[in-house]
């Protein structure tokens, strides 16, 4: 067993973790809505409103704060009058993105809206720049926010709806450089300065406007953003997204579960590449906003693989094992290291597409290894990030670090340390000592197995949170971390 030690200075608080930054992304892609969230109030699967219950209960476990809809690239060809009103009456479309099958528009705006005050989360809109006009973002807005009488007010009222909602977070348009309309910088900033013109405030709702970011590292496309921002938009968008997902090569993205030490090593590698990847958009951005007035969103991120066997190619249906679980850890390590600047991330995405962290399958709910990640790290939620430093080991011919940290403040004074050992083979006792605090008491939890470890519809408790020891020698922590390991300490609560 190797030893490290840890510092942690209660003093230097450096930034304030948005719990937005655990947000999840669901699209209307392969079984994410459907069967994945909603099953329709007819179903005899337990629903509220058509929602399943399970799924319900389980983001309200790890208090999911934000969840982001349509899509994706279903959001630019999503119109959205056709998902509301009567049931049977709604207008059928075709899917192009995802596997051409059809969309019945069965889950809509209410259902939408629903789900997110069944959970207690803030909706994220995703408008549709791309293939969708002004006037129809404009009235989606009216329609959603507006109180008072209008065509869209009266609609939504015919619709069963009174009361507005409130809607803060609203995208314009997503991936506009590829799926959502194929543009440059240039093309789209000035579609953005006249779509997001009118997206109105009623009624007290204020927008947060998120202006469609780069693919990875496309910093031509930040630096055109930011500069458009600041010297001919005004901060008309408080947020612009950033999309990154872990793929070592696009031509042959493995699988899930299909992986032997150098691919799980690679992997972390392209997992870890998002630090210096926000770095250098941060440095772009601080470049023209020093003052923070547009902050980073990370509005899609996590694992993509080869779908699994037997399943639509169309739908992006992945397993998930512990190798999930540390890149989920390794990447809200990064992102809360960050939120100087990254304000929101949704991993993509929530149900049954990607780095789900829910499976489902008939009436069978799966909780997946990075599931119980986002778990073990809701205690950061809203907390604020505190200096910490960990001697380290890089390992792997990738040359990774094997221990990755976050430690944060809660409110009421307690402190919430998550750490993670990316290393399969070498165990670590960690000695962490806490500048002038004096530790009253202390608890942990952990998330371990080989690396290859996963929940299925069989063993859906094969990985689960188990109760971990945490010792104090004289007034300093000790934590060891198994190979393969995240594990979650709570401190003075
Ligand atoms: O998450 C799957 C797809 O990945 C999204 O629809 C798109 O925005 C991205 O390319």
């Amino acid at each position: 067993m190797k030893q490290l030690r840890m510092t942690v200075n209660p003093y230097d608080r450096k930034s304030h973790i948005n719990r937005e930054i655990y947000g999840n992304f669901s699209e209307h892609l392969g079984r994410c809505i459907y069967g994945g969230i909603f099953v329709g109030k007819d179903s005899d699967i337990p629903n509220t409103d058509g929602i399943r219950n399970d799924v319900i209960e389980a983001f309200r476990n790890i208090r999911l704060p934000v969840i982001r809809w349509p899509g994706g690239c279903f959001a630019d060809e999503y119109h959205w009058k056709d998902g509301i009103g009567e049931q049977s009456s709604r207008k059928k479309m075709v899917n192009t993105n995802w596997g051409g099958v059809t969309e019945d528009n069965s889950f809509g705006t209410h259902e939408f809206m629903r789900f997110c005050e069944l959970v207690g989360c803030e909706p994220y809109i995703s408008g549709n720049v791309g293939s969708g006009t002004v006037q129809e973002l404009s009235e989606w807005v009216e329609y959603i926010t507006f109180g008072g009488e209008s065509p869209m007010s009266e609609l939504r009222r015919r619709n069963g709806h009174d009361k507005p909602w409130k809607l803060k977070y609203l995208g314009i348009g997503n991936e506009n450089w590829g799926c959502g309309g194929n543009m440059t910088a240039d093309e789209y900033a000035p579609i953005y300065k006249r779509f997001q013109t009118f997206c109105k405030n009623y009624d007290g709702n204020e927008l947060f406007r998120i202006a469609c970011g780069p693919s990875s590292a496309d910093y031509n496309w930040t630096d055109v953003m930011m500069r458009k921002l600041k010297h001919e938009y005004g901060w008309t968008a408080k947020g612009i997204s950033l999309h990154y997902y872990s793929i070592k090569d696009w031509n042959n993205k493995g699988k899930a579960t299909e992986f032997d030490e150098k691919h799980y090593y690679e992997l972390l590698a392209t997992a870890r590449f998002l630090d210096p990847l926000i770095t250098h958009h941060k440095e772009i951005m601080n470049r023209y906003d020093p003052d923070n007035n547009v902050g980073l969103v990370v509005d899609e991120w996590g694992t993509w693989y080869d779908v699994e066997d037997g399943t639509n190619p169309g739908f992006l249906y992945q397993q998930n094992t512990m190798r999930d679980a540390m890149v989920a850890a390794i990447s809200l390590d990064i992102l809360n290291r960050h939120t100087d600047r990254v304000i929101m991330a949704n991993i993509a995405q929530a149900v049954n597409v990607l780095q789900a962290v829910i499976l489902t399958e008939g009436n069978k709910i799966v909780l997946t290894p990075t599931y119980h990640v986002f778990d073990l790290y809701k205690e950061h939620q809203d907390g604020t990030l505190l200096y910490s430093y960990c001697t380290n080991e890089t390992i792997s011919d990738e040359k990774i670090p094997a221990v990755s940290q976050t430690v944060s403040a809660a409110e009421d004074g307690s402190m919430h340390i998550t750490l993670s050992n990316c290393s399969l083979t070498e165990e670590y006792r960690i000695k962490c000592s806490i500048t002038d605090t004096e530790i009253k008491n202390v608890s942990a939890r952990i998330l371990t197995g080989d690396a290859h470890d996963l929940n299925d519809f069989d063993r859906p408790d094969n990985v689960v949170i188990k109760p971990y020891k945490a010792e104090t020698e004289g007034n300093d922590l000790i934590i060891t971390l198994p190979p393969c390991s995240v594990v979650a300490v709570r401190v003075n609560e």
